[in-house]
């Protein structure tokens, strides 16, 4: 069966500041959380003061290379381009009360490019990071007064790039908070789950406010949430498993249920009494939490199965976040399962259970890419995956699902978030940088370019069935 995506669907690649743009104290930008952790946003944090080597600190130098890589994008035919802002480019410590004006005119130019070839900025408010000053003297979203310092900093740059940018989304995958709460969050490792959850609780509230201001300042634009799609599935039709597999999707649905329908779910009345959590929610934020998103977002990798009868949990080091193994599916060399069925699988639950508009904001292949002697990058493992999770995506709007678009992740090669690794490559550009940081930052298109720039032009119509699907 082959399909032709809408002419609306905007097709694209999606990245993050602290893994593209470097420059990391150019033009005032403030310490951000990721500036700590040089090894990976899930790895060891280092104090700056040690001097070490951040590979982030140049990452792929977008923040001056920008021009010519969007010039590529343009090539590939996107219609949109997901990016970040840096928080801390436009408030450095988070609590001031006038933004970094040279911050804010780095993100114009960046629209003006965008504009100039005609690619729709998707713009993430806070994407794993945020001003270091706000983790380390009020520990990040335990706060309650971080809900004011991010809706000044979400008004401002609805006002400076309101007239450009129509679509926003909040927080990067806001439930991975559960599982690494530094690194989006700036709450303590380690922080008891009473903490952690008024915490999630404090930055529920700022993305409902900053949806409420994106309303009401910005009426063309749209805005969503963005959570990491990771499905579990159970094990065995034990009703246990089923039971088990239910209640940890819950653990990630939670978010996008408040998000989405304005307050927190019976499941969790339980789950807080269980765990002895008694969380302080005001009327007002009630009131607050009712300002819902216009659309759901989310990234795609992986899923994983769940058994309270056996252990499902690989073995693998690498894994950022733990899913257990699935005997029908393989791995990426980073111990991700490749399972192109399970996209399909998640649009249409989050359809059916948010009926509202899905946007794909990430999803990819982290690989090695060896250049050959030709000076080429034959990824061919790369068309593959891209192939046949795409495909599922035009299953799913066969299905009736809608989908606003689909950005893969990393269009051009990136820092990795959770192993700080260039070699963890996603692009359909190669960059020419190793873990150590050496290379010439040269830009080479892959195999990969020429296809996804088909794939786009033919509106989808030459991907191919999986083979043995
Ligand atoms: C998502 C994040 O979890 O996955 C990205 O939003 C991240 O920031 C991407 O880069 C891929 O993960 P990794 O760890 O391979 O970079």
């Amino acid at each position: 069966m082959s399909f032709r995506f809408p002419d609306t669907f905007l097709w694209g690649g999606a990245t993050a500041a602290n893994q593209i743009e470097g420059a990391h104290t150019t033009d005032g930008k403030g310490l951000s959380t990721s500036d700590v952790q040089p090894y990976g946003s899930f790895g060891e944090l280092r104090s700056r003061q040690t001097g070490d080597f951040n590979i982030k600190d140049i990452a792929i130098d977008f923040y001056h290379r920008y021009p010519q890589d969007i010039q590529l994008f343009s090539e590939l035919g996107f219609s949109c381009f997901r990016l970040s802002i840096a928080w801390s480019r436009i408030f450095p410590k988070g609590d001031e009360l006038e933004p970094n004006e040279l911050g804010l005119a780095y993100y114009d130019k960046i629209f003006d490019e965008l504009e100039k070839h005609n690619i729709t900025p998707v713009v993430t408010l806070s994407h794993y990071e945020m001003p270091l000053h706000l983790a380390e003297h009020y520990h990040g979203w335990t706060n309650r007064t971080l809900i004011g310092f991010f809706e000044r900093y979400a008004k401002t740059v609805f006002e400076r790039y309101g007239n450009r940018v129509k679509y926003w989304l909040t927080f990067n995958e806001v439930n991975v908070t559960l599982h690494e709460s530094f690194t989006g969050a700036g709450i303590p490792r380690g922080s008891d789950q009473q903490t952690l959850y008024q915490g999630i609780h404090h930055q529920l509230v700022a993305s409902a406010k900053a949806v409420k201001l994106c309303h009401e300042m910005l009426p063309e634009a749209k805005i969503g949430n963005m959570m990491l799609g990771a499905v579990q599935y159970a094990l065995t039709s034990h009703p246990d498993d089923v039971f088990e597999a239910m209640q940890q999707n819950r653990d990630w649905l939670f978010f996008g249920d408040v998000q989405s329908r304005g307050y927190y779910p019976s499941y969790m009345t339980r789950k807080f009494k269980e765990l002895g959590i008694s969380l302080n929610i005001t009327e007002q934020d009630k009131q607050d939490l009712k300002e819902t998103i216009d659309f759901i977002s989310f990234s795609y990798y992986m899923t994983g199965c769940v058994s309270v009868q056996k252990n499902t949990m690989s073995q693998e080091d690498d894994v950022a976040f733990k899913m257990g193994t699935n005997p029908y599916l393989e791995s990426t060399g980073w111990g991700w399962q490749i399972d192109p069925k399970g996209l399909r699988i998640v649009c249409n639950l989050l359809y059916d259970r948010y009926q509202k508009p899905l946007f794909i904001v990430e999803n990819g292949l982290g690989a090695v890419d060896k250049i050959n002697e030709n000076g080429q990058i034959e990824d061919d493992y790369r068309i593959q995956y891209m192939n046949d999770h795409l495909y599922q995506v035009g299953e799913a709007l066969q299905d009736g699902v809608k989908i606003l678009g689909y950005t893969c992740w990393g269009p051009i090669d990136l820092v990795s978030a959770s192993t700080a690794q260039m070699s963890k490559r996603y692009g359909v550009i190669y960059v020419d940088r190793d873990d150590q940081g050496n290379g010439t930052l040269q830009r080479i298109k892959k195999k990969s370019f020429d296809w996804y720039k088909n794939v786009i032009a033919s509106k989808g119509e030459n991907l191919t069935p999986p083979a043995d699907k």
